[in-house]
């Protein structure tokens, strides 16, 4: 049986950072998502029951500050992974993971339990670490950019072999060392669980495509022949290596029954109640730790970071939304991870009117649970 990240249809879904406060929109609103265990179950539960792939958490551990202190309540993502995967029984889970943060050996059985808990539906999303403020909670300082990456493939490495072998092994690399490492129960998935890297610099880009499954990307969303290139290269450059490596998108969704609806509410929550203190907060940071944007792209950015944390927009009716998802798969576009303002409300919506146009367009397949869990596709 396969992994749902590896189902048939031609656009996979997922529902991302509805383990964080105000999710991935920055924005003052007063229906901006509040955050509970309750209504994670609960949306958990909606997107699972319509067969969406993927439930994705944010890795956050400190706010932005501004009005809406964006994403000051966070569940951790391996706790949170490990519950909703109790709670559901068709999506994969991912948990976050900043390797700075979480040790292999630790990260290793963490990912196991939860493998066990959902019966074969763990993904990992390895992140390098950019936002210095959460780091210093922990004392660490954040290492120079290309060598976050170094110490994120040796972090892979070693959980990678603590889930395959079998026998104790001695590790010596440059930053972990460690004697008769072993780790047992061994993950259902064979031979390992999905992993998803959303590194976006081009050593970020290059990491996803040797060492990870998927690469959640940002599109520089300049136009769509450069976005369709950003995705063809981050495929070419898995291909070369003999792999193959899905690309997922964030995509922040707002659909109403006309497109003026749409536009409106998308200019009340971006531009008239947008948080830009706190957006300014997080372009500053992201724009000197990361390799992604140049600092005029950025700017240009903050719309989409306050609108969908630079996402790509999905933003008209329905059937106006259906359109921009066939442009995307044209781009190469395997996965799309979806945010919106208010995530219950909107996600019902989009299973009612969204979804079954998606069939139509031969994007998707109607749902079907049976038979359709668990994880076996040979990754190496
Ligand atoms: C869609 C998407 C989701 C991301 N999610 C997280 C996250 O949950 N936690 C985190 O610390 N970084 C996250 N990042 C940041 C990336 O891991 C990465 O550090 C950032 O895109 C900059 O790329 P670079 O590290 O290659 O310079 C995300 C990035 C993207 C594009």
């Amino acid at each position: 049986m396969k992994n749902a990240l590896y189902s048939d249809n031609r656009v996979k879904l997922g529902v991302m950072a509805f383990n964080c406060s105000h999710g991935s929109t920055v924005t003052n609103v007063d229906e901006a998502w509040a955050m509970t265990w309750e209504d994670n179950m609960a949306l958990a539960r909606m997107a699972d029951g319509a067969g969406l792939e993927a439930l994705l958490p944010v890795g956050r551990w400190k706010g932005y500050g501004g009005q809406s202190n964006f994403n000051h309540r966070t569940f951790e993502t391996l706790t949170w992974a490990a519950a909703v995967a109790a709670v559901t029984s068709y999506s994969t889970i991912f948990a976050t993971v900043h390797a700075p943060v979480i040790h292999p050996v630790a990260a290793a059985k963490m990912a196991a339990t939860i493998d066990h808990v959902s019966a074969g539906r763990f993904a990992l999303n390895l992140v390098a670490g950019w936002y210095q403020d959460e780091f210093d909670m922990f004392g660490i300082s954040l290492a120079p950019h290309d060598e976050r990456y170094e110490y994120a493939a040796e972090w892979l490495t070693l959980v990678k072999r603590l889930w395959a072998e079998e026998a104790e092994f001695d590790f010596e690399g440059t930053y972990f060392q460690g004697k008769g490492l072993w780790s047992q129960p061994k993950p259902l998935q064979s031979p390992r669980p999905p992993i998803m890297n959303a590194g976006s610099s081009e050593t970020g880009h290059a990491f996803s495509a040797r060492h990870a499954d998927m690469n959640f990307a940002m599109l520089r969303q300049k136009d769509e022949d450069s976005d369709r290139g950003q995705i063809a290269h981050l495929k070419a450059m898995a291909a070369d290596l003999g792999r193959a490596s899905q690309c997922w998108i964030h995509v922040y969704v707002v659909c109403r029954e006309t497109e003026q609806e749409a536009r409106d509410y998308l200019r009340r929550y971006v531009v008239e109640q947008g948080d830009d203190a706190a957006v300014a907060n997080m372009i500053r940071i992201f724009g000197a730790q990361s390799a992604t944007l140049s600092d005029d792209v950025l700017e240009a950015f903050k719309f989409h970071f306050k609108a969908g944390f630079g996402g790509y927009p999905l933003v008209g009716t329905p059937e106006q939304i259906v359109e921009g998802i066939l442009r995307l798969s044209d781009m190469g576009v395997d996965g799309m991870l979806i945010s919106w303002v208010d995530y219950l409300s909107e996600c019902r919506q989009w299973i009612e009117q969204v979804l079954p146009l998606m069939e139509q367009a031969g994007l998707r397949q109607p749902f079907s649970a049976a038979g359709q869990v668990g994880g076996d596709v040979a990754r190496t």
